[in-house]
């Protein structure tokens, strides 16, 4: 994969990650509300789903996650990925 990852998020919105530590970091850098409490890896407050795209971890996870989830404060994207955020 070459090229900056574009994420999609929410069907609408688009943007280049800047290589933040993480996505949540991106998500907070393009003031877009995201849900957050430990930062750790460890509260679970920060899932999205991922539609689209493959992401890696950059910290430990510690809590329990569907197939199709990722937590925010503990992943950044490997190349385009696309999201939804929770309600
Ligand atoms: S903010 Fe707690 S797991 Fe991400």
């Amino acid at each position: 994969m070459s090229g900056i990852p574009r994420i999609k998020v929410n069907h609408h919105h688009t943007f280049y990650y800047q290589y933040e530590f993480s996505l949540l970091d991106a998500l907070e850098v393009q003031e877009i509300p995201a849900q957050y409490n430990c930062r750790g890896g460890y509260c679970g407050i920060c899932k999205v789903r991922l539609i689209d795209g493959e992401v890696e971890d950059v910290q430990d996870i510690l809590v329990d996650l569907a197939d199709d989830e990722i937590l925010a404060c503990s992943c950044r994207p490997k190349g385009h990925i696309e999201i939804e955020l929770p309600d």
